[in-house]
């Protein structure tokens, strides 16, 4: 019998043409030199991508760009593949022909990242697989979104694309994309859905609180948000196919689901648009299980109807220890979390930490 695999379906990386890109910048989304007084200890630059970026930024170093510190991690942790992705914010903030030009290299830089990495000889897969991006940004043309599927559908070793949730500026419930939602069906290439923007910076207050608000409820509820809007566009509807893996077990979609439901029942308007009632849409989804909780994974199982929609992720290199600890404690909560749901037999659990997503991505011989 083959080896069971743990497979981390949520981890980043921004390559290295991308962080010389940010190093060149001059506004956010930019990496910077760290201040002088904090160089002697490592990391020595920052990260800046939000827009009121608290704290000064992030320490950032190799680990967000290094293959081999990608390849460490794993094994430190017994991660056997990774389905890696650019980490926000993608090129949302770039003109047009600059994200098109780049997308291109990206995603043949990204292809190159997993093509040589090593293989899991008795299982004959990679242990790196990727998701591509788009040129999603205001004014780029469709065909060129187009020419950017047909890219990352050639490419051998990448699985599906990386999503914000602005679309081409109007969102995803904007009509405009409906010929790249029909593209990425028809290529079978896995959506990861994946938040950067939060919510208005105003509900966080006045209170210095780091990052923990914008992290915390920002990111999800972004999920939420985007994801709500593009089931009420019908979108789900119109590409019945269409696979999209939400990031942070959905944020706070199926807590909300029969909510949403109710809401779209009384809204003739709104109710009269969709085929389903709205849990069947969110029963559609596929859920990484970056939730840090039991409660919670078995809470998204439940609302769903099934386990084997939900994949283990880690979120690396977000995240890392800050005392020195060798191992992460956001990969050991999460793989800790798998385990602990009372509800879920053992195959259920290997199923999330592996076997969920060596199916989704058609890694299984
Ligand atoms: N912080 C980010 O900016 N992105 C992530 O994916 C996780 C944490
Ligand atoms: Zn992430």
């Amino acid at each position: 019998m083959l080896k069971k695999l743990l497979v981390d379906v949520h981890t980043h990386v921004y390559l290295p043409r991308y962080a010389e890109l940010l190093r060149s910048r001059s506004a956010v989304p930019r990496i910077i030199p760290a201040p002088a007084a904090s160089t002697d200890s490592k990391p020595s630059e920052r990260l800046l991508i939000l827009d009121h970026e608290p704290s000064g930024g992030r320490p950032v170093g190799p680990q967000y760009w290094s293959r081999d510190e990608k390849l460490g991690f794993m094994d430190k942790h017994g991660i056997d593949v990774s389905i890696v992705s650019s980490a926000n914010p993608w090129l949302d903030f770039l003109p047009a022909p600059d994200a098109s030009d780049i997308a291109i290299k990206l995603n043949d830089d990204l292809e190159e990242y997993c093509s040589s990495s090593p293989i899991i000889s008795d299982q004959r897969i990679k242990r790196l697989y990727g998701f591509g991006m788009l040129p999603l940004v205001p004014g780029i043309t469709t065909s060129a979104l187009l020419d950017s599927v047909r890219q990352i559908s050639l490419l051998p070793h990448l699985k599906g694309l990386i999503m914000g949730t602005r679309g081409v500026g109007k969102g995803l419930d904007d009509e405009a994309l409906d010929p790249v939602w029909e593209a990425i069906e028809k290529e079978k290439l896995v959506v990861f859905l994946h938040p950067h923007y939060g919510v208005d910076n105003d509900a966080w207050g006045e209170k210095e609180n780091g990052h923990v608000l914008p992290l915390a409820l920002g990111f999800p509820f972004e999920t939420t948000v985007a994801t709500t809007r593009l089931i009420l566009a019908g979108v789900l509807d119109k590409f019945p196919d269409l696979r999209l893996l939400l990031a942070h077990s959905g944020g706070a979609l199926t807590q909300l689901s029969s909510r949403l439901a109710s809401c779209i029942h009384h809204d003739p308007l709104v109710a009269s648009r969709l085929k389903h009632d709205a849990r069947y849409y969110i029963g559609r989804l596929y859920y990484d299980a970056v939730s840090y909780g039991s409660e919670e994974l078995q809470f998204v199982a439940d609302t769903i109807g099934r386990s084997q929609r939900m994949m283990f992720g880690t979120d690396h290199p977000f995240f890392p220890p800050l005392n020195g600890e060798i191992k992460w404690r956001s990969v050991v909560e999460n793989l800790e979390a798998i385990q602990g749901v009372s509800g879920w037999s053992q195959e259920q659990k290997d199923g999330v930490e592996g076997g969920n997503a060596l199916k989704l991505f058609n890694l299984v011989q």
